[in-house]
């Protein structure tokens, strides 16, 4: 009897039967995205290009019940994205199948155009634009497919308006907006819905890649009080994904209250 209710509360969970891709889930935004949906009911493809992170998300994972695939690689190629999904349809726990990816894999740049370095542009460019088309192009044809199904892009706050420390990862944010709206119209007849998510400062890996420091940065956002927990974003993401599937929330912004800029 005890058994039969645990599996009815398992199977009440708003997220139960679904599959869920998490690229960069390693750290910050994506680890607390994944265990969130997997507290959803969700199983979970945590994906990240070391292992150290997802190899303890994936112990973190087991240790709850839940279920998760972990699959390494760069989610800046093409042909890593194609493995991440073939493994993803083999994988017997999760369906074979997936319905919600979440494109979070980005990295920050300190400094706009005269000042970042530009050794880095290609990369933030490959990681946080093309790398993310490339995964929402190929899953969006496959969910399409399905008639149903979500996917959520990270983008920024910074990529709405424009930030003051980091104009040239600002672009690329900016493009992953117009990218993710377009998709959305491009989509959403088939059934399939397509969001944006917009974090504010969120303390996290972030800010070392970025090349923030005191004097550029953190001297700067001071006046800010409390940063947000990467929590903040994994609770919104679920949200959205927890709607009715006739409503999209196609975009939010998620700032620290402080945050009076930009
Ligand atoms: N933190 C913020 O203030 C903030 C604000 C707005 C938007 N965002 C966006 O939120 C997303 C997640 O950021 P976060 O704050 O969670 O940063 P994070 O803590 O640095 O996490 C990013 C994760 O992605 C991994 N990653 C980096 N490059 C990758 C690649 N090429 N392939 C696969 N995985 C890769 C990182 O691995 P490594 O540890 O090896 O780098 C790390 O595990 C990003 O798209 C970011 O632009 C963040």
């Amino acid at each position: 009897m005890a058994k039969q209710k645990e599996v009815a509360a398992k199977s009440n969970k708003p997220l139960s039967g679904k599959t869920a891709i998490i690229t960069g889930a390693g750290s910050g935004i994506g680890r607390a995205t994944a265990l969130t949906l997997v507290r959803a009911g969700a199983a979970v493809v945590i994906q990240d290009r070391r292992k150290d992170g997802i190899s303890k998300l994936n112990s973190d994972i087991q240790a709850q019940g839940g279920k998760a695939l972990m699959v390494i690689g760069d989610a800046s190629l093409p042909l890593d994205i194609d493995k991440l999904l073939e493994k993803t349809l083999k994988w017997k726990e999760g369906g074979r199948k997936y319905d919600i990816v979440v494109v979070n894999a980005g990295r920050g740049l300190a400094g706009g155009t005269l000042i970042s370095d530009n050794s880095q542009w290609e990369e933030v460019y490959h990681l946080n634009v093309l790398g993310a088309a490339y995964l929402m192009r190929c899953t969006a044809k496959y969910l399409i497919e399905r008639k149903k199904g979500d996917i959520v892009a990270i983008g920024s706050v910074a990529g709405r308006n424009i930030s003051p420390f980091s104009a040239f990862y600002s672009s690329s944010k900016s493009a992953i907006g117009a990218l993710t709206e377009g998709l959305r119209q491009e989509i959403c007849a088939h059934g399939v819905r397509v969001s944006l998510v917009m974090p504010g400062i969120v303390a996290s890996g972030f800010q070392k890649v970025a090349g923030f420091n005191e004097n550029n940065f953190y001297k700067r956002i001071a006046h800010i009080g409390k940063l947000l927990e990467p929590q903040a974003i994994a609770d919104g993401i679920c949200w959205l994904l927890t709607q009715p599937p006739h409503v999209n929330v196609s975009e939010i912004i998620i700032r620290p209250t402080g945050m009076n800029y930009p």
